[in-house]
Formats: structure tokens, sequence, C-alpha cells
């Protein structure tokens, strides 16, 4: 172990660049092969495109010039400034061998540097009937001192789930259920200009909404500069949202949202549920399926290559969880969040 270095990642340096996204892939085909790739350029674009209201950190494990192990970090920087996360991975044939142990203990040294004194760890589980996975993150994480603090399941459906005669009766369904109180809007890409603020006012409750298990994170507050400092990196990036809304006609107000986010990648088969949130005060109107019904239907007009849409919810999310499974998501497995709290 004597000559293994530990060292952030510089993205000008494009071997340690390659032999990084190295790990990330060897992981996927080990670990979760049925999971979404990891895609190169996405991860390289990370590395020079921060997220807003974030500092990330990508620690790196070389040995002998070969990359062997990664972290990606962050760090909150506007709000639960006590809180940061990493995911840590550790190439197949160097396992058992100490590297995640030596990139956890840079973790930490990197988060007491910021004052942190909340921390998480996440992997993959196995859950009920879906794929066994590998014990080894769980208990990788337990013999760190981290402990459960949140599960969720990881569903995948094909855009094509449901055939088109049941698609329709469902969406005419809640269409009937959502009445005419609701004015719903769709677009591709950043939100449009006058609806900025509203939804900044919607995104602002997720964390409040959201289960979050036993996590200790605070709500997070999205302004406007926010939300278009984050579209500005998903442009960057080659990120594109997929978004339907409701707008209460009586207040103007966004108060139903859901989004899908697919990349710029002909050959890319994969797209990714964001969240989807319906305002406390304007549940049971079925607004939930008509808004995820109206934006797959986007997805498919849009990008013809994507054929599977990827989600994950919290165990304890039945409402959400109920409306996938109409819509013909299955199970794949599930993940958890394991948290640790630092000594003062
Ligand atoms: C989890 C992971 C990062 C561990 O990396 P690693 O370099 O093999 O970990 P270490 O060698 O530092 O292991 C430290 C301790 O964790 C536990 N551990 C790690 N892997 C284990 C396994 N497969 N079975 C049982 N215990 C395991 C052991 O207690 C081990 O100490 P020991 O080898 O002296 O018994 C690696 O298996 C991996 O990349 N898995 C896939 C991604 C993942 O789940 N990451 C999330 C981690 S929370």
């Amino acid at each position: 172990m004597s000559n293994l270095q530990i060292f952030e990642l510089d993205p000008a340096d494009g071997d340690l660049v390659s032999g990084a996204f190295e790990v990330l892939r060897a992981s996927h085909a080990a670990d979760a092969p049925e999971a979404p790739a990891p895609h190169k350029g996405k991860f390289a674009l990370g590395l020079v495109n921060p997220p807003p209201g974030e500092d990330e950190a990508t620690l790196i494990a070389v040995r002998d010039g070969v990359v062997v192990g990664i972290a990606e970090a962050g760090f909150p920087n506007r709000e639960n400034l006590h809180f940061g996360w990493a995911t840590i991975h550790v190439h197949p044939d160097h396992r058992r061998q100490g590297v995640g142990t030596e990139l956890l203990d840079r973790f930490i040294e990197h988060a007491r540097g910021k004052d942190r004194t909340t921390l998480t760890l996440d992997t993959r589980l196995t859950w009920e009937d879906g794929i066994e996975r590998s014990k080894a993150g769980q208990l990788f994480a337990e013999k760190h001192g981290f402990q459960s603090a949140l599960t969720w399941i990881n569903r995948r459906c094909a855009v094509d789930a449901l055939d088109a005669a049941a698609e329709q009766e469902l969406l005419e369904k809640s269409q009937a259920a959502a009445g005419d109180a609701y004015e719903i809007v769709s677009w591709v890409g950043r939100t449009p200009e006058h609806l900025v603020d509203t939804m900044a006012r919607l995104d602002s409750t997720i964390l409040a909404e959201v289960p979050l298990g036993d996590l200790e994170l605070g709500p997070e507050t999205i302004d406007a500069e926010l939300k278009n400092a984050r579209a500005d990196r998903n442009e960057r990036m080659g990120v594109i949202p997929i978004q339907t809304i409701a707008v209460d006609k009586a207040t103007g107000e966004a108060v139903a949202n859901t989004a899908v986010f697919a990349y710029d990648d002909p050959e890319y088969t994969d797209a990714f549920q964001g969240i989807t949130i319906v305002n406390p005060e304007h549940r049971g109107h079925r607004l939930g399926t008509l808004l995820k019904i109206l934006n797959l239907r986007l997805v498919r007009e849009n990008y013809p290559a994507v054929r599977t849409i990827w989600t994950d919810n919290a165990d304890v999310n039945a409402p959400m969880i109920g409306i996938n499974v109409v819509l013909g998501y299955e199970i794949l497995d599930g993940g958890g969040e394991f948290q640790r709290k630092l000594d003062a």
C-alpha cells in the first residue's frame, strides 16, 4: 500500500481523467451492468462545471501510475453547511486492499477542513426480488461507523411500457380528475423566463416535502439566480430537462411539476426522472399521473433514441411509488444513504 497516492483530480490531465472514468466504467460493469452506464463526456464536463450551490472535490487513488479508486465528494455552500457527501468506487481488481478506506480518510479530512459534521456515503443494495447486489458497500460503510439513514428503490420504465390504449385511458382519467382548474405547460430546455420565479418557489419546497429518512438535511431555498445558474450548467453539460407543470389558474402559481433529464447524445438510450412534486394543497387530483404521462409523450417525441427512464424513490414514498407502478416502472435494485456524525 505504501505507493498509493491520494490527490485531487486535475481536470486538465487527460490521462488521469480517463483513468478515473475507467474505474467508474469497470465498477458499473462489475456491480450493476443493468443500470445506466456512466457517460465519459458528462464525467469530463462535470469536472469543469461544478454544480452551483455546492463545492465539489474529486479525489483519486493512484498506484504505480494507475488510477485504482475515486471518491466524488460534495459540500453544499449556501445551506446545509454542516453536510458533506461522497460516492466512492474502487476498481474491481483492486478491492479489499484498503484503497476505499484511504479515499474515505481523505474525504473525512477534507470535510473536517470545511467544518462539516454530518457525512454520507451511498451504495447500491439488494431490494426484495430485484437484482441481487454485492454487500461490499454497506459493509464498508458500516465498518467505518456510517449507519443507514435512507433507503431508496431504483426503478426503470420502458418509454412504451403501457400500450397506447391503456396510456390514453389513464391520461383521460387523470385529465377528468384534474378538471379545468389548472393550465398545463410543457417545455424542453430552460424554464420559460416568465415561469422562473414561480418554479423557484415550488422547487424550494422539495427538500421539505421529499422523504429524507434520518438524513440530517434542512430545506433548500432556490431563487431565480440559482435556478438560472443550474440551467446554464445543464446547457454546458448537454443535459436537457423535459418538463411539464400545472399552473393553478386561480393564483398563477406553479403547483405541480415533473421533469425528465435526457443527454444530447443521440447514442444514449437512457433518461432520468427528476423530481415530481405536487403542492400539498393540490394533491388528490391525479396531477402527478397526468403530468408524468404528458411528459413521457414529450420525451418520446423529442428523444426517439431514449428507450428507458430511470427513477429512484425513498422506500417510504408510497404515493409516488403507486403512480410509478401504474405507469409500468419495475424494480431494479435498492440504494442506501449511510450517515455518520463527526465529533466536534
Ligand atoms: C465499497 C468499496 C468502495 C470498498 O472498497 P475497498 O477498497 O475494497 O475497501 P477496503 O479494502 O478499504 O475495505 C475496508 C473494510 O470494509 C469492509 N469491506 C469492504 N468490502 C467488503 C466485502 N466485499 N465484504 C465484506 N466486507 C467488506 C471490510 O471490513 C474491509 O476491511 P477488511 O478488508 O480488513 O476486512 C468497493 O467495494 C466498491 O467500489 N464497491 C462498489 C461501489 C460502492 O458500493 N461504493 C460505496 C461505498 S459506501
